[in-house]
Parts: structure tokens; C-alpha cells; sequence
């Protein structure tokens, strides 16, 4: 029996179907990338905003004809909108066979065995708690993983639905996370993510629930000390639980890459206490100001969300002004999308969609126009890059990532993928660079 699984979203759940990969592989399933091959197909979904959704119903709607020249094939939704929406997609979609949430991936082969034994369409869905298993995963890459330190968000911004589809923060315990690593590079892995909703508040229910005396910037402190390891990244932070402290761990240990993902949202104090965001934009400058004074070259990468309800002219203003400011390496930005059961979805929202793009576009146009000349300056200089594989165009063009987090393409051959290697930047694009492999 052969799967294919299809990913939407982040980082996180990347992860979550290199879990379902492992899980069905070691059930004696075969995965295939070929959707057409397989028997059955998995889609590990988003919520985070709604074309995340739209992009999903498309998706499945595509597979009824599939299912209908194939009866025996099998569609199983996880992830976050079957999460959130449970019942109502079997409702939508009779054709799905099983709906499977967050906390539960690990029952999917029992689901999968029930399912051909019953005939009845399944959803299983369980509101909380940590799900098994967590660090037995396949491995897509030999050089580069990820690494989920904490589950879950306690925030309530009140724009977002993960803290509703993802649960309570759940950190790993400390002892667990050293080995797993430890093994990873044992196995030859270089780099790795640390994942989180917001890894800042990392250990905070072991610290209370258990008196183990840890935070994030211990944690990232110890990992860093692991022989062998090259590169540590982590996202994503949020900047009211980004202690100085990290940014000094940061410094004082070479392996942890110099980039911070540090999510503005909004550069108004308005907007930002609306959002719940629980910091100002003075703060926010603030953290920014002492990672350019400790770190100067740690590049900063940011989100960025507009045409939040209630937001004037003024409020947009700040964001620009703020932007201009900090002059980010690279943000990314949405337009607000209103996400059904978060607090925000009962604000009064008095813009159209097009005054809202007006705003985004002009937001795209200050960014991307910062974003190139600052990969302008790094025209001529020298970097180290982790070589990830081809690059788009063309056979004998790779790509790799700096220490910043960015992305190069150069000229070289495959035997160079899953190496560190020394590049020199001969030109650039607003949302990559060009390089030359040194001798
Ligand atoms: N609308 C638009 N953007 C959102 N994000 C989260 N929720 C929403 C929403 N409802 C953005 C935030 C977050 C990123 C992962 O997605 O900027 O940092
Ligand atoms: Fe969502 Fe805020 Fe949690 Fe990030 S910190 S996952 S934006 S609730």
C-alpha cells in the first residue's frame, strides 16, 4: 500500500508529516510522491488564514473524481483545519474517509486499520494534551532537521486560531531534547530548527509544574554545546518573551546563527494592544536596538499583518515608520484575515478588502525596496553557506542558505549538497542572492 501526503502551513507541520511519514512506514506503508500511485492520500492542513482553507477545499474537491475511479482509495485530513473544523468537512466532503486533529497523529494507523475494517467515515479529534511519540520522525534530509521544543501557544493574540487547533504550551523536557539532538548529529545532521509557536517561553510549565529549573536561552545555551553541531536556528520568537538574555546566548555561541524571525504585526500601540500583543513599539525598538548593538551583522526578519480591524491611516503610518526604521532583512506580510472564534473576529472592521491591499502593496513596495539594498551590501563579501540542493533554474545551479538566513544560488555540482561551503555574493535579487563557490 503506497501514501502520499501533501503539506500546507509552516514549519510545524512540515514536521507533524515527517512524523505521519515515519508512523505509516513503520505500519509497512510505501510512500510515494506520486499522488496518482498511491492508495492513500494524506493532507496535513493550515487554519492560520483563510486562503490557507480555500486552498485546501480546492484540493479536496479535486480528489472526487479520483475517488470515484477508485473507491478503495483512502483520503485522510489532519492538521489544523480539521482540527477546527472536525465534523463539518466529513459534512462538506463525504468523500473524506478520516479526520484526524493535532493531538492525536499517532493513532493514524489504528484509524487507517478501523476504517478498512468498519467502512464508516472517521473523525477523531481529541482537544488536548501532548501526543506521543514525539521525536520519531523520517528523515527527508541527512544534514538538516527539525526539532519541536514546544507545542502549542498560551497567547491569544486576538487575530490567530492556533492557540485554539494547536492547544496549552507543552515544552519538551530539556533531557529529551539534548538527546534527541545529540543523536541527530551522531547521524550527521548540521543544522537544526528549534520549533516552536513561540519558543521564548520555552520551560515555563516545567519551571511551574515540575520545578525544573530551565528557560529558553539555557536550553539553547546547552544545545549550542553539543560537539559537532554547526547550526542552531529556532522560530519563532515573540518579542515579549525575547530576554536580553537570549540575544547574549546568541552572541557568545558561534553555532547559533546569527538571524532572529521576530514578528512585528503592527507598529501602532493601538493595533498592538488590540492584537494582544502584550508590547509597544518602543519595546519592540528597544530589543531591536540592543541585537544591532551586540550582534551587528544577525539579520532581522519579521510578520507583518494589515487592514487590521480598526486600523486608520495613522495606525498604518507607524508600521511604515517602524519599518523604515528597523529596516528589516526580509518580513513577511498579510492582509488580516478574520478567523471564525478568535476574539478579533467580533471587531468592528469598517475597510474594504481593496483599501486594505492599497495598504499591503505599499507596505510590499518600502520592504522590498529595503530588503534589496540590503543584500546589496553583502555584494563582494565572502559567506559560509549550508549547500540544501538545486536550485530552480537549472540543473547545475545550488542553493544555500547563509548564516542569516538567506538564500544563495551558485554554480557548483551535486557531490557539494549537504556541505558547508565558502561562496562570494557577485550580484542580487530582492528575495535571493547569487554567489560564486571559492576555491
Ligand atoms: N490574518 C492574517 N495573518 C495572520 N497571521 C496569523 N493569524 C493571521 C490572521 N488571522 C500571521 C501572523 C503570524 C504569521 C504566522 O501569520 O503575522 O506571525
Ligand atoms: Fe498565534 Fe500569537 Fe500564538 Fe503566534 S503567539 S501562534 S500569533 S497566538
Amino acid at each position: 500500500m503506497n501514501f502520499f501526503i501533501k503539506t500546507f502551513g509552516c514549519q510545524m507541520n512540515e514536521y507533524d508529516s515527517e512524523r505521519i511519514s515515519y508512523l505509516l512506514e513503520s505500519n509497512g506503508y510505501k510512500e510515494s510522491a506520486d499522488i496518482y500511485k498511491a492508495n492513500i492520500i494524506i493532507f496535513n492542513t493550515c487554519a492560520v488564514r483563510e486562503k490557507a482553507k480555500n486552498r485546501l477545499y480546492g484540493n479536496i474537491g479535486n480528489l472526487k473524481k479520483l475517488k470515484s475511479k477508485n473507491p478503495d482509495l483512502l483520503i485522510c485530513v489532519g492538521g489544523c483545519t480539521a482540527q477546527n473544523l472536525k465534523e463539518k468537512l466529513l459534512k462538506d466532503f463525504p468523500y473524506i474517509d478520516i479526520v484526524f486533529g493535532t493531538h492525536n497523529i499517532s493513532e493514524l494507523p489504528e484509524l487507517i486499520k478501523r476504517k478498512k475494517s468498519l467502512n464508516n467515515n472517521i473523525c477523531s479529534i481529541k482537544e488536548k494534551g501532548s501526543d506521543r511519540f514525539i521525536y520519531k520522525f523520517k528523515r527527508y534530509s541527512n544534514f538538516k532537521a527539525y526539532v519541536p521544543i514546544i507545542i502549542g501557544c498560551n497567547n491569544y493574540c486576538s487575530y490567530c486560531i492556533v492557540p485554539y487547533v494547536r492547544g496549552k504550551e507543552i515544552s519538551v523536557h530539556p533531557d529529551k531534547i539534548i538527546k534527541h539532538v545529540k543523536k541527530l548529529v551522531l547521524d550527521g545532521v548540521l543544522e537544526i530548527t528549534l520549533l516552536g509557536q513561540n519558543v521564548n517561553s520555552y520551560g515555563r510549565d516545567l519551571t511551574s509544574n515540575c520545578k525544573i529549573n530551565i528557560n529558553f536561552s539555557k536550553l539553547l545555551k546547552n544545545i549550542s554545546g553539543i560537539r559537532g553541531l554547526r547550526r542552531i536556528r529556532f522560530i519563532t520568537s515573540h518579542p515579549k518573551d525575547f530576554s536580553d538574555d537570549i540575544i547574549f546566548t546568541i552572541k557568545k555561541n558561534e553555532n547559533i546563527a546569527k538571524h532572529i524571525h521576530l514578528p512585528l504585526q503592527s507598529g501602532s500601540d493601538r493595533i498592538l494592544k488590540r492584537m494582544n500583543r502584550r508590547y509597544t513599539a518602543e519595546q519592540y525598538l528597544k530589543i531591536v536596538k540592543l541585537i544591532r548593538k551586540e550582534i551587528p551583522k544577525c539579520s532581522i526578519t519579521t510578520d507583518i499583518i494589515v487592514g487590521f480591524p480598526g486600523e486608520d491611516e495613522e495606525d498604518f503610518r507607524q508600521t511604515l515608520n517602524l519599518v523604515k526604521e528597523v529596516r528589516f532583512d526580509r518580513a513577511f506580510t498579510f492582509i488580516y484575515s478574520n478567523r471564525e472564534g478568535t476574539e478579533a473576529s467580533n471587531f468592528y472592521d469598517d475597510k474594504t478588502l481593496k483599501e486594505k491591499k492599497i495598504r499591503f502593496l505599499k507596505l510590499l513596495e518600502i520592504q522590498n525596496k529595503i530588503s534589496l539594498e540590503e543584500n546589496k551590501k553583502l555584494i563582494g563579501k565572502k559567506f559560509e553557506v549550508l549547500v540544501e540542493g538545486f536550485g530552480i533554474k537549472g540543473k547545475n545551479i545550488l542553493k544555500g542558505r547563509l548564516e542569516n538566513n538567506s538564500i544563495a544560488n551558485f554554480k557548483g555540482s551535486k557531490k557539494d549538497i549537504g556541505k558547508f561551503k565558502y561562496i562570494k555574493i557577485i550580484d542580487t535579487k530582492t528575495f535571493y542572492l547569487k554567489g560564486k563557490l571559492c576555491k
